[in-house]
């Protein structure tokens, strides 16, 4: 008997098969061709990212994989399908939406990703598969089946937050790409990530929301023990309107040779929105970056830090040392 893991990976496959089956050859994907099309990916990005479309249609899919065999039951527990509220059955999860189908490293298809052709107040801009026997969002990174060998060999790869950033990355031949999904990334996705590679770039959206993803997202990855680099991209850009915009000699001079190591990321971000000359600013930002300079293993290197901050203050390094010192014996 056939495990259930195994047959919801099977109606994944058939379900990413009807999706890109509707984009490509029926008058129903004509609004998601005209879509793509005016997002500029190309055919062959379609392809290799196998992009799709669900009819805006209540019971299409459902329908097609009850014929191919699979239960209703079988059909919710994959997320594809919802039971109806008030009457026997099941209606199609995914309605009138480009289909991102999200894969394992391995290539299987564990879950799908759809967008709104057009943003709508009614219904969120992309809705995912819910967690699933197969799919764990936390475990899951975007376009890694099609990534990971390049990230081995180039040893980083390249974190984004959304689809169609390493969409788009892929399509210009930043094949080290990655997405994390929206949310900040998680100990498993950093893990995956090190298995691959020693090096992180991280370009997160340049908004509110990535600001904090970033943040937040670093220290998993460092702790994890890899290098990390946070890129900076241009106010409200992100990494697919970027090298739409700009092109790859931009992204690659601009964005990934600048990109600032972690502690020196963090440093700036400290710095931000603070009057450092004044003392309350002055010590608002010592005590904001002491416990930056503390997880730094290197002494060569704390010491540089230290002393980079005792010219920007104006205060001396013993002070700076000083804290640091209290810093330690109050928290190690
Ligand atoms: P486009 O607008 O298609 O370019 O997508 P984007 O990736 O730029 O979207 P955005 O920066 O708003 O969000 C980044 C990622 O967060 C997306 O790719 C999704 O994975 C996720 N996300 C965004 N909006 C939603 C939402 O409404 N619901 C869910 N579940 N995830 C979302
Ligand atoms: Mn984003
Ligand atoms: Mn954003
Ligand atoms: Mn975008
Ligand atoms: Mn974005």
């Amino acid at each position: 008997e056939m495990q259930e893991r195994e047959i919801i990976k099977k109606a994944n496959k058939y379900a990413a098969n009807f999706f890109r089956y509707v984009l490509m050859n029926t008058e129903t994907g004509k609004s998601g061709r005209k879509y793509l099309a005016d997002r500029k990916i190309d055919k062959q990005t379609m392809a290799d990212f196998f992009i799709g479309y669900a009819p805006d249609n209540w019971t299409g899919l459902s329908d097609f994989l009850k014929k191919k065999g699979f239960t209703e039951e079988l059909l919710v527990k994959a997320g594809l399908s919802n039971r109806r509220k008030y009457r026997e059955g099941v209606y199609d999860r995914f309605r009138g939406r480009v289909i991102f189908p999200i894969y394992n490293q391995r290539g299987e298809v564990i879950g799908f990703g759809g967008r709104l052709l057009e943003e709508s107040e009614k219904q969120p801009k992309y809705l995912n598969s819910p967690e699933t026997p197969v799919f764990n969002k936390r475990l899951s990174l975007y376009g890694l089946n099609l990534a990971f060998k390049t990230i081995r060999k180039e040893n980083h790869a390249l974190v984004m937050e959304g689809y169609t950033d390493v969409i788009t990355a892929h399509q210009f031949g930043v094949n080290t790409a990655v997405a994390s999904l929206g949310t900040s990334l998680t100990e498993e996705q950093a893990k995956l990530i090190r298995n691959n590679a020693s090096k992180a770039y991280i370009a997160f959206d340049a908004d509110a929301a990535g600001e904090t993803a970033t943040l937040r997202g670093l220290e998993i990855l460092q702790s994890k023990g890899l290098d990390v680099l946070i890129c900076q991209l241009p106010e409200s850009y992100d990494p697919d309107e970027y090298l739409k915009n700009y092109g790859l000699e931009n992204f690659q001079k601009k964005i990934l040779d600048t990109a600032l190591p972690l502690t020196e990321y963090q440093i700036r971000q400290a710095a931000k929105n603070k009057n450092l000359s004044t003392i309350e600013g002055k010590k608002q930002y010592v005590t904001e970056i002491i416990p930056i300079i503390s997880k730094i293993d290197n002494a060569v290197e704390r010491e540089e830090y230290l002393n980079q901050v005792s010219e920007q203050l104006g205060i001396s390094q013993e002070a700076l040392n000083s804290e640091l010192m209290k810093y330690f014996r109050k928290n190690y």
